[in-house]
């Protein structure tokens, strides 16, 4: 019987987790450092996620058999790197991989040289040549991305020349980012997607299509968020189109990655774009995109982990089964998120839920449930259909008591 050590403490990992718990292979799951929801599943161990010498330290104490990386700061600090180093089965991509998403230039540069299509863009270190060039192209909106990880703040949609020029300054000029590179880029437009492949190298092992829901309110308004919500799978996209961009995304990407020495081995997450002339890519991330893998991996039949095993050691694995269900799944935020909110609200009634819950940002104190962060808990349905699903997880969520969360009312409405 196998020992897991899963990183991280969102609703991501919460996912993992219980795909993990499923497994018949899997006897004990550690969770570093996990959240209320996780610990009915896992041991929840205080380990930050990017105090890499401390899980190793764990890893190696209690011999541990894989460890499955949630997210990307964890990558970024070179976990997976240590790990193998230590030679111990490791999900997820080395630093030097993770570059994918960590350098947006780093992207940008690898999909001009592979021929993956993408918006045309330059970069630049210097303000004064950013805004030359902004000023010479005069059109708007124009895409303003600072080049590194900013936590979902690093990317201005700017609408005027003022807006880009207040936007280039904070990016190079001031403190805020810290010195760092600017891409400037073509302003795309369509709906936006979620493509997720667990990738060993050539070898590309797709998941479902998701998609996000950033706006925090109802009808795609107000500020971005980490994402209110997600589903699938997604009806505005063709059998066709998604393996056209399998083949000219997903599996383009991981050949140029083994081709220049940087071979993936984990999630290869390609936020993409259906745009009048083909799908595009926006991004990719390094990691499970969260809140779609919520809805994505409670569908997995393979066994998870065999698969997270199998990618982390190279073993060649069969064609991954999903069950055909639609899911849809709704975020429940604090108040004021993604602005400022206060947390140990306490929350009621997630036990009557009929569904899965998972646990974005909870703490337990005393034998009550407690907010602790933004995102809170993210609620999931399935049905045969969307409509279903959604009919489900907006009956079923009102179940669920806490003064202090809100909700959108209207996940899956692209998908209607
Ligand atoms: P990113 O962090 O690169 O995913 O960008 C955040 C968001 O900005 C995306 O989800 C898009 O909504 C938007 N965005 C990024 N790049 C573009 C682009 N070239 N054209 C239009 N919108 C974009
Ligand atoms: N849901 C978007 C992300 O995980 O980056």
């Amino acid at each position: 019987m196998k020992k897991v050590l899963v990183i991280g403490s969102g609703g991501r990992e919460h996912a993992i987790v219980y795909a993990l718990s499923r497994s018949a292979q899997v006897d004990h799951i550690f969770c570093a450092p996990g959240n209320a929801g996780i610990a009915s599943l896992a041991e929840c161990v205080a380990i930050a996620d990017t105090d890499v010498p401390a899980l190793l330290a764990f890893a190696q104490q209690q011999q541990i058999d894989l460890c499955v990386v949630g997210p990307e700061a964890s990558l970024a600090a070179g976990v997976v790197d240590s790990f193998r180093a230590a030679g111990i089965p490791i999900f997820g991509h080395t630093k030097a991989a993770t570059q994918i998403e960590s350098s947006k230039e780093f992207a940008k540069q690898l999909m001009a040289r592979h021929d993956v299509p993408t918006a045309a863009y330059r970069s630049f270190a210097d303000y004064n040549e950013a805004i030359a060039y902004v000023r010479s192209r005069g059109t708007y909106p124009t895409v303003l991305k600072y080049d590194g990880l900013a936590a979902g703040k690093g990317v201005v949609i700017a609408q005027n020349e003022a807006e880009a020029d207040n936007t280039l300054r904070d990016m190079l000029v001031g403190e805020a980012f810290g010195k760092g590179k600017v891409v400037i880029e073509d302003f795309l437009q369509g709906p936006e997607f979620s493509f997720m492949a667990f990738v060993d190298h050539s070898r590309v092992y797709p998941m479902p299509l998701s998609q996000d829901h950033k706006r925090a309110y109802d009808g795609d308004l107000g500020p971005n968020t980490g994402g209110m919500g997600a589903y699938t799978p997604l009806p505005f996209i063709s059998a066709d189109e998604e393996q056209w961009a399998l083949t000219h995304i997903l599996q383009k990407v991981a050949d140029a990655m083994v081709a220049e020495g940087k071979p993936l081995t984990g999630v290869l997450y390609g936020g993409l774009m259906k745009t009048p002339e083909g799908i595009r890519v926006i991004e990719f991330n390094a990691r499970f995109g969260d809140p779609e893998t919520e809805v994505v991996l409670p569908l997995l039949e393979t066994d998870a982990y065999t698969l997270f095993h199998a990618i982390a050691t190279g073993e060649p694995l069969q064609p991954l089964q999903w069950k055909k269900q639609a899911t849809v799944g709704v975020v429940m935020a604090s108040k004021g998120y993604p602005g400022s909110y206060t947390k140990g609200a306490e929350i009621t009634g997630v036990n009557d839920f009929d569904g899965l819950v998972l646990h974005m940002g909870t703490t337990l104190r005393d034998g009550h449930l407690l907010t602790k962060g933004g995102r809170v808990l993210m609620c999931i349905a399935h049905g045969k259909d969307i409509p279903e699903a959604q009919q489900r997880v907006y009956a079923e969520i009102q179940k669920i008591h806490c003064d202090n969360l809100f909700y959108r009312t209207d996940i899956a409405h692209w998908a209607l």
